[in-house]
């Protein structure tokens, strides 16, 4: 609790220790509140909401933007081919554009049942730690699948083989709230069909994760690495049963490990890693920092395929086009907050601090000073996220480590924009495979550190529910 009262202003401290319970009491809108990406906030809350530049960027940079988002949105295709700018597509891969899975900028969701286009979730896979690899562990995060690698890509050119094809099975449980209200939750189970290359590793780790929406990004890097640390409680010395900790991770061009901030667990660094990651697993593109087509050595036609143009020590994304693509994805606006004032969304936001929900997702954060992009700096944000890692029982597990996540620990995932899921995307499926439905299914599988935050909701009437709703709906 004291690490995240201290993120409140002097006059919601005051308002926060008035209140005779330890959470505060909200009777109106914070200064500022609506704008939760600080100046770079954007107006707007229809299917576009997600897609505009960041509100304070210059005209001449929101050309670099427009530029950039032209790479994220066009298909890549097959080398060799005309279109040198975008050739270099596989061997393998699991689409041909960045947008396909970040469909408007928003959020994937698992394929449905009985469908084997997966398009906007993917699977990543790992066997479990050897010592002996600790080298490769230590830049990898994981031991890859010896055959299929680190990430099972359901596409291929022409002459390769796909590696294979994933279905999500469910079975369900329910939940009851104390006076009664059911709730149908859904577990999924992964079945991976058509093995281009034989069987996998008996021990091999599995974790379906879906594409998060893309807002914020550069403002969530633009936090300083201090204030992240700094709520980090690994040993739970302030007794609230949380113990966040951030993520240590290879950074590919620093050559050393640092603290992560990207994906569910964490595991990528900085946004362009992250960027030069996604060119490589997802698509088969190859750049200066990930160098060779994502192949193993069992993939003999992958290897043997042909290679996009680049010139010099430049591969198939130059280095251009990676910065193009990373300012965008740096300064894509998060939207303004609907509602801020409305009493539900304010009696939904008491209750969500009464849960103990703001104890990971720490509303709010000041970006450093000194930022890659001008635009992202000293900016008053409110992510409702640590970026710390926290164990959240066996129901989310996927046992599978990545760095230095274990099997049940996630990310905490930012919860601005939240509440235009929907509108943008379609769909309101949640958490890291998209296995919740809804937001209240979402928060019913919170458990391990988030237990009691969780068990806390159950004890809700169905007028708290709709203002927990009506708030995390506002965000
Ligand atoms: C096949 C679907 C897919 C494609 C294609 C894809 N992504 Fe992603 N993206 C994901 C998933 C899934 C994650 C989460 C990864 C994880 O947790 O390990 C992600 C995460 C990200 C993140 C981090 C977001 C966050 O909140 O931490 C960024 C940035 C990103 N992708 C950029 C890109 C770019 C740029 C491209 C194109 C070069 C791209 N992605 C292509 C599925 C995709
Ligand atoms: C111990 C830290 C912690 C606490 C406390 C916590 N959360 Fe979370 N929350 C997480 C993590 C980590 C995830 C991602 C889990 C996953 O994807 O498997 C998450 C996911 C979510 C999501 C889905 C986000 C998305 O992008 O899919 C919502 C909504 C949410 N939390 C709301 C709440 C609410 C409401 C509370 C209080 C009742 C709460 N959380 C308490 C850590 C926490």
């Amino acid at each position: 609790m004291s690490s995240s009262l201290s993120r409140l202003s002097p006059l919601l401290l005051t308002l926060a220790l008035a209140a005779c319970d330890d959470a505060p009491r909200f009777t109106q809108a914070e200064p500022g509140e609506a704008l939760s990406g600080g100046q770079a906030t954007v107006q707007r809350d229809d299917r576009k909401a997600f897609s505009l530049p960041s509100a304070n960027l210059s005209a001449e940079r929101r050309l670099d933007f427009a530029v950039g988002n032209s790479f994220f949105r066009s298909p890549w295709v097959i080398a060799p081919s005309t279109t040198t700018a975008r050739d270099g597509l596989g061997p393998l891969f699991n689409t041909t554009a960045c947008q396909n899975c970040h469909v408007r900028d928003g959020r994937g969701h698992p394929p449905e049942p009985g469908d084997s286009n997966a398009v906007g979730m993917l699977v990543r896979l790992s066997i479990p730690d050897q010592p002996y690899l600790a080298k490769e562990i230590e830049r990898l995060g994981v031991v890859p699948e010896p055959t299929y690698g680190t990430q099972l890509q359901d596409m291929a050119i022409p002459g390769v083989a796909p590696e294979g094809k994933v279905r999500v099975n469910y079975t369900t449980q329910t939940v009851t709230f104390k006076d009664g209200h059911p709730v149908e939750l859904r577990r999924p189970t992964l079945q991976i069909t058509q093995l281009g290359y034989g069987p996998m590793h008996p021990d091999t780790r599995f974790s379906a994760r879906v594409a998060p929406p893309m807002i914020g990004l550069g403002l969530l890097e633009a936090i300083a690495e201090a204030d992240i640390l700094a709520n980090e409680d690994p040993d739970d010395r302030n007794h609230d049963g949380i113990r966040g900790r951030a993520n240590r991770v290879w950074d590919d061009a620093q050559g050393k490990t640092v603290i992560g901030r990207f994906g569910w667990k964490a595991g990528q660094p900085n946004v362009n890693q992250q960027n030069v990651h996604a060119f490589n697993g997802d698509m088969g593109l190859t750049s200066r920092l990930q160098p060779k087509d994502d192949c193993t050595p069992a993939q003999v036609d992958c290897l043997a395929a042909p290679n996009g143009d680049g010139e010099g020590d430049e591969k198939e994304v130059s280095d251009n086009i990676l910065r193009l693509v990373t300012f965008y994805t740096r300064n894509l606006g998060v939207p303004a907050r609907r509602d801020v004032a409305a009493p539900q969304v304010l009696a939904g936001k008491n209750l969500f601090f009464q849960a103990g929900c703001q104890a990971c997702h720490i509303p709010q954060f000041t970006t450093a000073a000194n930022t890659a992009e001008a635009e992202l700096a000293n900016q008053v944000i409110r992510p409702y996220s640590d970026l710390l890692l926290h164990d959240m029982g066996p129901g989310l597990a996927d046992e599978r480590t990545e760095f230095a996540a274990n099997g049940q620990d996630w990310r905490t995932p930012p919860l601005w924009g939240i509440g235009l899921t929907e509108t943008v995307s379609g769909h309101t499926q949640y958490l890291h495979d998209g296995r919740a439905r809804n937001l209240l299914e979402a928060v019913l599988w919170h458990g391990g550190e988030a237990q009691s935050a969780r068990d806390h909701v159950l004890t809700f009437n169905a007028e708290q529910r709709a203002a927990l709703l009506a708030f995390l709906n506002s965000l």
